[in-house]
Order: structure tokens, then sequence, then C-alpha cells
């Protein structure tokens, strides 16, 4: 949550301050503010998009070659102009900038308060930002001697930099729970939450540990730990083009990242998946083949759509690999004290990397001694770097707030995870692998043909885009497609959706099915068939209105249904990868006839890097 630029060079700083933070709206965008110093401190905030900042600082003196901003996900304090970042300190000298929780801001806030401080704002920031100047006055201390011993003190997740008006030639930045990257350029540095602001001016970058504070100058960059010992700043070069986070011709992200995945599917499978030799070839798997293979319990975190990758996980690992599988919503396996074995893996999805109940259970799990096996999208990200092993989903960069090619990127990942295993343990027949391995091959092709013509998934959109309730149903591999069709036509379209296993139904959500209610069925040629075909039967009897993803060729499910889209037929193992595709275009389609902003929906954010 919220989006962190900062830049010092012989650039104006205000344009590449502006523009990243534009590029990091997705992690946050109820208000943003940007501060820079030449000759005096110029601070600007405002509640609202990056474009409203831009366009309330118009005529104003900008002029600078430092600088820092912010875009907000709303934490302690309303969104408005006064929670904004960056914040003052009382003496008018420091200015701060933070994407976290300080957890124990309360009591730093009392102890300042008695001390005669005041606050203009509700942020557990500001109070961060007084106690910084509170120690360097009593301290008598420089101001990263002063941030130093601050963070010793406070509790919480934070990214944070950090000006002082008296000193225009450093930045001061630190992290702990939350991303930052330090762009090298000639003479000049870029400091942002992750490479998309940085990646038009250098691809040389560093990838700031926790625990790790900056002192960043034009030319000079200088990394520390809190114990005041200097690290070797480790460059990594970014593997990653301008283009991938442009829109390039589509109205919007997501609908750009839908049609991408035919491409991501294949990207992701290419060079692991060989069925012309009859192998599946994945590093993280291969090197440890024997935890993964000898594992009695696979254990599955991850937090909304990755949650839901790991539920058709939970489905193909017990069926291929006979594993025992447990999908936990990562908040929840954290903080309840879970029974964690040495010998057990722990899998962890997440697009982002960077979602922060997902890595404190991780953690967590690693002290008690599991494997740890990381399926992320964003390369060098947190998950990754703490996991013992890993697949990349290598969906490129996904902008869009709700998840799509992201989601399928991990589905390929986990479906030749869950074939390597099963081969390499012998719970697979020779053929049957083979042809599972063919199938997933073909599976990009597939979503192309469902991407070919959308106007009917369009046509649809429009005939219910003013329900207020409706309801995903789907069995076996095609529920967890249920939970995330509803998922999507929340965030998307605002319209109160639930995802159930559709013979579930009937103990509760049955009691719902009126003539207005869109009931959508998930309900591909599976082995699950005769059974969702007299669940439709069921709600057609209550006169509720059936929508469903039936299979190319069926003719009894688009019979019973109002309207019906259609996938091509694949083993039902993979059926997921399909019938999700007609589900996130209906979603768009909702929301952009219904006027909303698909990409940033209201209230989301899209890596949520606060518990
Ligand atoms: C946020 C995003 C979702 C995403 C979830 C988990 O809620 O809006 O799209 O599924 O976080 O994020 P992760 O990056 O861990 O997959």
């Amino acid at each position: 949550m919220c989006g962190i630029v900062g830049y010092i060079g012989p650039k104006e700083a205000f344009p590449v301050i502006i523009k990243g933070l534009k590029r990091l709206e997705y992690r946050g965008y109820d208000s943003a503010g940007i501060a820079l110093i030449k000759d005096d401190l110029m601070l600007y905030k405002k509640k609202g998009k990056v474009a409203d900042l831009e366009e309330s600082v118009l005529g104003k003196e900008l002029q600078a070659n430092i600088g820092i901003g912010h875009t907000r996900w709303a934490t302690h304090g309303e969104p408005s102009d006064r929670n904004a970042h960056p914040h003052l300190s009382n003496d008018g000298n420091l200015t701060l900038i933070h994407n976290g929780i300080i957890e124990n801001y309360a009591s730093i806030k009392q102890e300042l308060s008695n001390k005669g401080y005041t606050f203009s704002s509700d942020t557990d920031t500001e109070v961060l930002l007084n106690f910084i100047q509170d120690i360097k006055l009593n301290e008598k201390c420089t101001l990263e001697e002063a941030l130093r011993i601050a963070l010793k003190r406070i509790v919480g997740a934070y990214c944070i930099l950090l000006m002082d008006k008296n000193d225009p030639s450093t930045i001061i930045a630190a992290r702990k729970g939350s991303p930052l990257v330090i762009g090298i350029g000639k003479g000049e540095h870029f400091l942002a939450s992750d490479a998309t602001p940085i990646i038009e001016y250098t691809k040389e970058v560093v990838y700031v540990n926790d625990y790790e504070i900056a002192i960043v100058k034009a030319d000079e960059l200088i990394l520390k730990n809190l114990g005041n010992e200097k690290q070797t700043p480790f460059i990594t070069k970014l593997d990653m083009e301008l283009a991938a986070i442009e829109k390039g011709g589509y109205d919007h992200f997501m609908l750009k990242e839908i049609h991408e995945q035919p491409s991501t599917i294949f990207d992701c499978l290419r060079g692991r998946l060989l069925p012309q030799i009859g192998e599946i070839r994945m590093s993280g798997i291969d090197n440890n083949l024997e935890k993964l293979t000898s594992a009695k319990r696979i254990v599955i975190v991850a937090c909304g759509t990755s949650w839901h990758a790991g539920l058709v996980a939970e489905y193909m690992f017990e069926e291929l690999c006979r594993i025992n599988v447990e999908v936990e919503y990562a908040s929840e396996f954290r903080y309840r004290n879970p029974v964690v074995n040495e010998g057990d893996v722990i899998i962890a999805i997440s697009q982002s990397g960077e979602t922060a109940d997902t890595l404190v259970a991780l953690e967590s799990a690693k002290e008690k001694g599991a494997f740890i096996f990381g399926v992320v999208n964003a390369v060098g990200s947190s998950i990754p770097r703490i996991s013992h092993a890993g697949a990349y989903t290598h969906a490129g960069p996904e902008i869009g707030v709700a998840s799509t090619k992201a989601f399928t990127g991990q589905l390929a990942v986990l479906s030749m995870m869950a074939l390597r295993i099963a081969q390499a343990k012998g719970t697979i027949s020779n053929e049957r692998f083979i042809h599972l391995m063919k199938e997933l091959e073909a599976i990009p092709e597939k979503v192309q043909d469902i991407l070919k013509d959308t106007t009917h998934i369009q046509v649809i959109a429009e005939k219910y885009m003013n329900a207020t309730n409706a309801l995903f149903l789907g069995r076996g591999y095609n529920f967890p497609i249920a939970l995330e069709g509803a998922l999507k036509l929340k965030e998307i379209s605002y319209i109160h959706a639930e995802g159930y296993p559709a013979a579930e139904m009937k103990h509760g959500p049955i009691a719902l099915v009126t003539e207005e209610l869109p009931v959508l069925f998930v309900a591909t040629k599976d082995s699950y068939y005769e059974k969702i075909v007299s669940n439709v039967q069921e709600i057609k009897a209550r006169k509720g209105m059936i929508i469903s993803v039936a299979t190319e060729g069926d003719q009894i499910i688009p019979s019973l249904s109002n309207d019906t889209m259609f996938v091509p037929e694949t083993d039902e193992i993979l059926a997921p990868l399909l019938s999700v595709i007609p589900l996130q275009l209906l979603s768009y389609y909702v929301g952009v006839k219904k006027g909303y902003n698909v990409d940033m929906p209201r209230n989301l954010a899209k890596s949520v890097t606060v518990e």
C-alpha cells in the first residue's frame, strides 16, 4: 500500500516524481503529495489522485533537483489533504513519506504530546517524524543517527524517505517490511516502491533489504544496517521494458492484461513444459525434489485472488501427487498458532511478492522449520528473497488492481509443479502425464480463442449490469473459479457477489434466488457435470436468472441457461485456466459500462503491505 518516489540529481525532480507516482498509483490512490527543496522547502498535498495533485500545483514554484512524493492508501486517518504525505516536523525542517504502519505510534504520540508536540494529521507517520526530530534535538546527533535510534524503538513496517530542508543534497531512506528500490543513474538516484518509476531512466537497481538505511546523494549511495555498519549494495539489472508498463492501445490495463494471457501463459510454460521429450524442467522443483516428494503435508498460504489459485492447486496436488494439502488465508494462518512441523512444505502464492500477511506467515513458518516455496510474479520482491526455493510466474508487471494474468500464471506454474512432483513420486501414469502436458501446452491457444470475440460477453454485461447481487456456483476444479468470478465482480463493478460450491447452495444461498438474482454457473464438462446440471435445474425451478460458462458443443447447460459463455474443451484439471477468462471479461465490461475506474477500484490497492 502507498507508493513512494524520490529523486536526486541534475533533472527537474517534479516531473520525474509525478510520472513515477502515476505508475505507482495501483498501490493506493486516495491522496498524494510531494516535497521539493530548493532554497526552501516546498510542500504540496491533495486528496484524490495524482492527477488532482498535479492540477492543484499548476503555476506554483516547483523547481528543484531533489524531492520525494507519495500516493496514499489510508490506514491511520481518512483520506484528506492534511493526512496526505509528506508530513512536516514541528520545527519545520524535516519532511517524511511512509509506506507501512507504526504499530506503537499511540504511546510515542502521547510521549511527544507531553513534551508539547502538536500534530496536524491523524497519521502514524507524523508521529514517527516528530519522534525523529525529538531524538535529533535531545541527542544532538545527526539526522541519520536520530533515524537509526527511532527505528530501533518503533514496532511495525515501513519504507520511508526523509529529507532535511537544511541539507538539500541528501535523501535518507529506510525499509522494513515495505519495499524499496533504488535506481542508479549517472550522477543521479531514483528511489521507488517498485522499479516501474525507474525503468525509463536506468536498468541498474539496488533492492534495499529490511533493516537497512540508505543515505542517497546525487553521486553517492551508502547503505548501512541499523548497527551503523556499511553494507555493499548489490546491483541488479532490470529485465523489464517500458512497454510492459504502458497501456499499449487498450482502454485500461485490466483489459490489456486479460488479452495478454495467451502470451503470458505461453511465457510461463516456455522452456519448462517439454511434452516432446516428456519432461517438465523447473529448477526450483528439480533442486528440491526430495523435500517436495517426501512432504507429508503442503500448506498453501496466500490472500485474495492468489488464495483462489491455491484452492485450485489443492485439488491438483491431492489428485495427482496424493499429498495432503491445506489452503490458508495468510492472515489467519499466521495468528492462530498453527501446527507447523519440520518437513512441511509451505507454498506461498503472491502476485506482488510483497503482501504483508503472506510475508509474515512465511517468516513464522520458516522459523518453525518448514520448507518455503514461493510462487511469485514480481521478480526481486520480498517473498522470493525469504523463500528457500520458488518459481516465477513470468506474467510481467500487472498494473490493474484486480489480478488477471497473474492468476492464470499462478495456475500454470502450479499445474507444472503438481505434474512434476506426481511424476517423481510415481503417482501419475506416464500416459496421463503426457496427456496433461499436451493439454497444458494447448492452453494459450484456447485462451486466444475465447478472447477472439468478446461481443457476446459485452451484451451479457449490459443485460445484467444493474443487478445488485449475484451468486457464482461451481464444483470441483471450478469451485475456486466461482469464488474468483464473484471476487472480480465485487472488485470491479461493486455488485455484491457470493461464490459457493454449487451443491452447498442448498444449505442457505438458495433462499436468495428470485427472478431478479443472476446465478452464474461455472459448468464446463468434467466429472461433476451431471451433478451441476441438477444444480442448474434446481435454480431454474425457482426462476433464477442463469448465466453459465459451458464447454463448446455442450447443449444441455445452454438450454437451461438464459445466457451462456463458451470455452474450449480441456482436461478438467486445467479447466480453471479457461473458465476464468469469460468471468474476468464479464466483470471488466460491467465495471466499464457502469462508468467505474476498473484499474483503480475504490478502496482497494494492489500491493497490500499492511497486515
Ligand atoms: C490485493 C489485490 C488482489 C490480490 C491480493 C493478494 O487485494 O487487490 O488482486 O489478489 O492483494 O496479493 P498478492 O500480490 O499477494 O497476490
